[in-house]
């Protein structure tokens, strides 16, 4: 291949150098890269990420893993063999470049969910990308009383990135003191664990509100946020309108919002 410096920076992309790795799986890492002093972003949002090794760069769609006040951005990545972008993007090394386009969007915002008594983050897989922004952002806790982030994998490794991250944010100088009641609740589906099955399951057994002492769901007092693959978001969005929620959007706020978790 090329080296990559042969190709120059396409125009209106930021280029910005990765500062850490963190690989968890064969299948899943973590990476940060510098933050343009110009970008904005709420936290949740996505953004499109691509590598500098080609005229035309392939991009994709990232969530963005880190809060809006953090000085550095984190991506949570899959690795697929022969993905056009995570390919070559699982062997990147600190120093490296990566281009960020300059427009962050998204529905998985605090703004997009009405206020409420009790927010619940329903993840699998990478989808626990943008509630680890949020659970890191001060204002989430300001809008909901008590924060559930649940996050279902098939296997056990899989739930690292995020038992580490709510750990940290627990300890962490800024956020700590407003996360303190934070609640995370892991499932895996394909390996022996404590808690087992897929949150829609445990939602329509009642297991998962027996096992953190709540209510269900009521929309009264409970919002959603759903990232996973096309099929969870399905499902787990029927199971909230089931008890009474209702999906809303940036231009009209409602009681749970949705977004596709990055798919190669
Ligand atoms: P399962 O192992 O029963 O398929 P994936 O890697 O396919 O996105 O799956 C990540 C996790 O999401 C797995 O634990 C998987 O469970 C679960 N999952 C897959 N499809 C759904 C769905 N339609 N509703 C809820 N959970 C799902």
């Amino acid at each position: 291949a090329a080296p990559k410096d042969t190709f120059p920076i396409p125009a209106g992309v930021f280029a910005q150098t990765v500062t850490s790795i963190q690989h968890y799986t064969d299948r899943l890492f973590k990476f940060r890269i510098t933050r343009p002093d110009s970008f904005r972003f709420r936290s949740g949002e996505f953004v499109m990420i691509g590598l500098p090794n080609a005229e035309r760069p392939v991009f994709r769609a990232y969530s963005i893993a880190s809060p809006s006040w953090d000085e550095e951005i984190e991506f949570y990545s899959i690795k697929v063999a022969g993905g056009p972008l995570t390919e070559h993007l699982q062997k990147i090394k600190v120093g490296d470049t990566v281009l960020m386009r300059r427009k962050p969007t998204g529905t998985l915002v605090n703004d997009a969910l009405l206020p409420g008594k009790r927010l619940w983050m329903f993840a699998t897989g990478t989808g626990i990308a943008p509630f680890a922004s949020l659970i890191r952002d001060p204002e989430t806790y300001e809008k909901f009383d008590e924060v559930i982030l649940t996050h279902t994998c098939r296997e056990v490794a899989e739930l690292t990135y995020g038992k580490e991250l709510v750990a940290a944010v627990k300890d962490d100088p800024l956020v700590g003191e407003f996360a303190q009641g934070l609640r995370h609740y892991c499932t895996t589906t394909r390996e022996d664990y404590p808690f087992m099955g897929r949150i829609t399951d445990l939602m329509a057994s009642g297991k998962v509100f027996g096992d953190l002492g709540l209510p269900p769901i009521s929309p009264d007092t409970d919002r959603g946020m759903i990232c996973g693959s096309m099929d969870m978001l399905r499902d787990t969005k029927a199971a909230l309108e089931g008890f009474g929620l209702a999906e809303g959007a940036n231009n009209r706020p409602d009681t749970f919002v949705v977004e596709k978790a990055f798919v190669d």
